[in-house]
């Protein structure tokens, strides 16, 4: 386990990319966790509203000294955010795939002086944990990515305690989300066709988009008084700036990156003019502001 007293780094080599996520953990584990490392304090200002919305009102219903596990925290900054909430008495375990992310979530500790977070890294999904010690599994956008759902949250359900929480949010379909489906129809246009559409249950981030699908994962875990809530917000893109500097922060970030993986310069920029032409509509005073589409659920272990 990473504590925020020990040196970064130092629990990484135990991990290694096997088992049921063995793509996603190379996935989180070279370029893109990475590329969140280096863009994460623009990433944090701008989804930061979607964690917090999930914390506070009717969702998390967080309570001073309790012990939290923060699910696919990557670089932290919801750990950290937990960690205030529960106060000294109370504490935070974020688990990721990550190390990269994992690094940058311990020092970002460090640097907070939050003596109440420690960071492990390990797959949700096969992870064997203590026992049923967490009042609160939180996720922001970190569960969409497991082989088995049905298998990872039925681990989930067996670290907390009897009536503990489950609160995530997750992204709705990508149609209700132009800062992201613009980019992919621009990276689209300069790509070959693929074999047909993709599978909308795909591990990736709209994995959850379909509420029915995703109640159903969580019956057949073992919770109950499950709820999705829409939740619909505009935001502020890549934390506000030029059009050129918005454009680059999309294209980097998502499933355009992830489409765009491997090609080569030329393609880049081409793809680049075509988010900015695209996005331009939606740019003013402080940047380009546009809409956002999630689903932040919550769900009880039962007695
Ligand atoms: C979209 S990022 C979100 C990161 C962070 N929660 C945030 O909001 O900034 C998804 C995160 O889930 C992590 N992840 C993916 N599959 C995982 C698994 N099976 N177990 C634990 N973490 C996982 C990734 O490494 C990555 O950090």
């Amino acid at each position: 386990m990473l504590t925020v007293d020990q040196p970064k780094g130092e629990v990484m080599d135990e991990f290694t990319a096997d088992g049921p996520n063995a793509g996603q953990i190379e996935y989180w584990n070279e370029d893109s966790g990475k590329r969140w490392v280096e863009m994460g304090d623009i990433i944090d200002t701008q989804i930061a509203p979607l964690g917090e919305a999930a914390m506070d009102g009717s969702h998390a219903k967080i309570v001073s000294g309790e012990r939290i596990l923060d699910v696919g925290c990557g670089c932290g900054q919801t750990s950290l955010e937990l960690a205030k909430r529960v106060g000294t008495t109370g504490s935070v375990l974020g688990l990721d795939i990550s190390a990269p992310m994992l690094g940058r979530a311990g020092e970002r500790a460090v640097e907070a002086g939050l003596g109440n977070t420690e960071f492990i890294q390990a797959d949700a999904q096969t992870h064997t944990f203590e026992g049923p010690a967490f009042d609160l599994a939180f996720s922001r956008f970190g569960v969409m990515f497991f082989s088995s759902p049905v298998d990872a949250f039925s681990n989930l359900l067996s670290a907390l305690r009897p009536g503990g929480r489950l609160t995530f949010v997750a992204w709705q379909e990508l149609g209700r989300n132009p800062w992201m489906l613009l980019p992919v129809s621009a990276a689209m246009k300069h790509l070959p066709a693929g074999d047909g559409p993709p599978d909308p249950h795909a591990p990736g981030p709209f994995a959850f988009a379909d509420r029915d699908r995703v109640g159903g994962i969580l019956r057949d875990s073992g919770f109950e008084n499950i709820t999705l809530e829409s939740y619909e917000k505009n935001l502020l893109m890549g934390g506000g700036g030029s059009l050129d500097e918005t454009a680059k922060f999309l294209a980097h970030l998502g499933p355009a990156s992830r489409l765009l993986q491997g090609s080569d310069a030329e393609l880049r920029t081409q793809v680049m003019d075509d988010i900015k032409r695209a996005i331009e509509p939606y740019h003013g005073e402080d940047g380009v502001r546009m809409g956002c589409a999630t689903w932040i659920v919550s769900a009880n272990r039962p007695l």
